[in-house]
């Protein structure tokens, strides 16, 4: 077969795309209002990141931003997901609104749509105001309300032109690694606040997604992360485990935007560390979605561990057996089997892949061109999952490679190139790697 008969189970309307976040590409954190963010006060503080880095002028995306509506161009993506920065559009996290913050996300999706592009915005990928973390961040109920207003002002400016809206991004994360792990912003490490942490994630989710269907029309959903667990073994305490470790990674988050509530057997375990709430938060949390964004990189494989008997999860990780990249086993049927879930299980019908990709070890030639056929297998190998399910009938129906261009990865700094462009992080020019041309040819213009 050739590679255009492979892939053509994904031409249009299939959507096919990069992403990206504001943190780790925009810098620019001084500029034209921005108030600070807990990522800003997170990178500044020593210790925190690799090599002391941060995102203050990353790929200075927002002074680039034409030449990367270009490269989007070149690159003839249907669509783009990117995600809006709160701290740009609220200052202060609640009270006046910055519209200079909204003037560049309108001549983002202005941009996008001149060239034909459909814009993907996220509301909220982890940059909380640093001024509402100072009143209690996420574990304060009152940023639920903080984060329904932010959304309603950016729907009201941008609403007539986004199709759709994607509340959270991985909550996981932020609940997880900000309050269990610590090693997000903002750094704490207390497992009842990691769960207190992600109820307002979800109740804010619901909140907004409802407040969102009074101002657009569109979808509405969150992206949520997928790390699904299997059993190092046969045996039924293994079988358990993963299980254990399924609902403490996705069904926590899953289940109850699915309308099941939080799984049972999390709440057993977690016993007194549950934090307390209202009952009919969960209504809320339940509002309808009409788009689940999947964000899937690797799975995780578990063995019971003497000592699991409730709280904080003990279980075993294991080394994970097959090819990695520089940071994660390469498990393409753990994206297959999670779709499926999602859809003949849990009953969600329209499913985008938000989310997925690779880092690798690379070196740029004296020109900057990195020539990445690792990337280009992932892709084609997860790629190639998404084509199995959607014949077996799932509904799944974009695909957005992460990311567009070589950007700040969080606490590990500059050190891990996920891009399809690399970027010079001296001169900031982009250059397309050998995957950014491989995604162009899958859209013959
Ligand atoms: C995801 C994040 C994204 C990026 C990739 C590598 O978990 O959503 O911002 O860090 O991992």
């Amino acid at each position: 077969m050739t590679q255009d008969a492979d892939f053509s189970a994904l031409a249009p309307p299939f959507k096919l795309g990069v992403g990206t976040s504001a943190y780790q590409i925009e810098g620019a954190v001084n500029q034209d209002g921005r108030g600070k963010s807990i990522w800003d006060v997170f990178t500044h503080t020593p210790g925190k990141t690799k090599d002391g880095t941060n995102g203050d002028v990353a790929c200075d995306h927002y002074n680039r931003l034409n030449e990367d509506l270009d490269l989007l161009q070149w690159m003839h993506v249907d669509g783009y997901r990117f995600s809006i920065s709160w701290p740009r559009i609220v200052p202060e996290g609640v009270g006046s609104v910055n519209e200079k913050g909204l003037d560049f996300y309108e001549r983002l999706v202005d941009g996008l749509l001149a060239r034909d592009i459909t814009p993907y915005p996220t509301l909220y990928h982890w940059d909380l105001p640093a001024a509402l973390e100072s009143e209690g961040g996420w574990l304060n109920r009152a940023t639920c309300h903080a984060f329904e207003q932010y959304a309603v002002a950016v729907a009201r400016r941008l609403g007539d032109r986004v199709p759709m809206w994607f509340t959270h991004n991985e909550p996981w994360c932020q609940a997880f690694l900000g309050y269990e792990h610590g090693i997000f912003a903002p750094g704490v490490q207390n497992f009842a606040d990691a769960l207190q942490c992600a109820h307002h994630l979800l109740l804010s989710h619901g909140m907004a997604a409802t407040a969102l269907r009074s101002v657009v029309n569109t979808p509405i959903g969150p992206a949520l992360n997928f790390t699904p667990s299997y059993p190092g073994s046969d045996k039924e305490e293994d079988i358990e485990a993963a299980q254990r470790q399924n609902g403490y990674f996705q069904g926590w988050f899953v289940d109850p935007i699915a309308g099941r509530g939080y799984p049972e057997h999390m709440v057993r375990h977690y016993g007194k560390l549950m934090p307390s709430f209202r009952s009919a938060d969960l209504d809320v949390i339940a509002a309808p979605i009409d788009v689940l964004g999947v964000n899937y990189y690797e799975r995780s494989l578990v063995v019971n561990k003497e000592g699991d008997e409730g709280g904080v999860l003990q279980l075993e990780h294991l080394q994970r057996p097959l090819a990695h990249t520089a940071d994660r086993e390469m498990y393409p049927p753990g994206l297959s089997d999670t779709l499926r879930d999602l859809h003949f299980n849990y009953g969600f019908n329209n499913l985008m892949i938000t989310e997925n990709g690779a880092a690798f070890e690379e070196t740029p030639d004296e020109t900057g061109y990195v020539d990445d056929a690792g990337r280009i297998d992932f892709i084609k190998a997860h790629l190639n999952e998404v084509i199995k399910v959607k014949a077996e009938g799932v509904p799944v129906n974009g695909y957005f490679a992460w990311t567009l261009m070589d950007n700040y990865e969080w606490n590990e700094g500059y050190s891990l190139c996920y891009g399809l462009c690399h970027m010079n992080k001296q001169t900031f020019k982009r250059t397309p790697k050998t995957s950014a041309h491989f995604l162009r040819r899958l859209r013959a213009k």
